[in-house]
């Protein structure tokens, strides 16, 4: 099994690139079938989404859209504390149904902020496609539509997603190794 270091932590491979675009090609064809006729859009949450946006995009074989958003701490010269506000978002969500795309859901705080500020925009039907779900982590009375793998309460880093801002490019899982 691979080994990496990354700044002071050590990381192992979990899931392969091929385990990881499987996943992916089955939570896109759930999509593609699911979602048919309902001109979707897709919104990917950067930075952590890019990599499993890509690759689940060119799988989804319906007509949709997609648009890129992040999460701000600061509105303006204030922090907002806990709120994250969504910015870069351009398109009506106006009676659309709206598929958020993201990396993890962990606690499940910051996706249930970000589905209420969807359902703000106007939308009317909001669904989650995560890479990564730790159910035993998830806080929420409800879990994702679109699951690629279920991994246990560990922290991960690669396909997009990071320790300290590095490791986002890793092609695979990697797992924090315990020392
Ligand atoms: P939540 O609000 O607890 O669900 O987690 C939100 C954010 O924490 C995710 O969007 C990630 O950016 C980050 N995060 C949670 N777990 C991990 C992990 O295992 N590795 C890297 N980032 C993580
Ligand atoms: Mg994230």
């Amino acid at each position: 099994m691979a080994r990496i270091k990354i700044l002071d932590k050590t990381f192992e491979t979990t899931y392969t690139e091929a385990d990881v675009l499987s996943a992916i090609s089955r939570v896109a064809d759930k999509i593609s079938k699911d979602l048919t006729d309902k001109d979707p859009v897709f919104v990917c949450v950067l930075n952590g989404a890019f990599m499993f946006a890509a690759d689940l995009m060119k799988r989804v074989n319906i007509p949709s859209q997609i648009s890129f958003v992040k999460l701000a701490s600061y509105s303006g010269t204030q922090s907002t504390g806990v709120t994250k506000e969504l910015i870069g978002l351009n398109e009506s969500l106006v009676g659309k149904t709206v598929v958020i795309i993201e990396d993890i859901v962990d606690t499940g705080i910051t996706i249930a902020n970000l589905m209420e500020q969807v359902r703000q925009k106007g939308a009317t039907d909001v669904r989650v496609a995560t890479l990564l779900y730790k159910p035993a982590s998830c806080k929420l009375n409800w879990t994702p539509e679109y699951v690629g793998i279920e991994i246990p309460n560990d922290f991960i880093v690669g396909y997009g997603l990071d320790y300290d801002g590095y490791g986002r490019n890793i092609p695979e899982i990697m797992t924090l190794v315990k020392e």
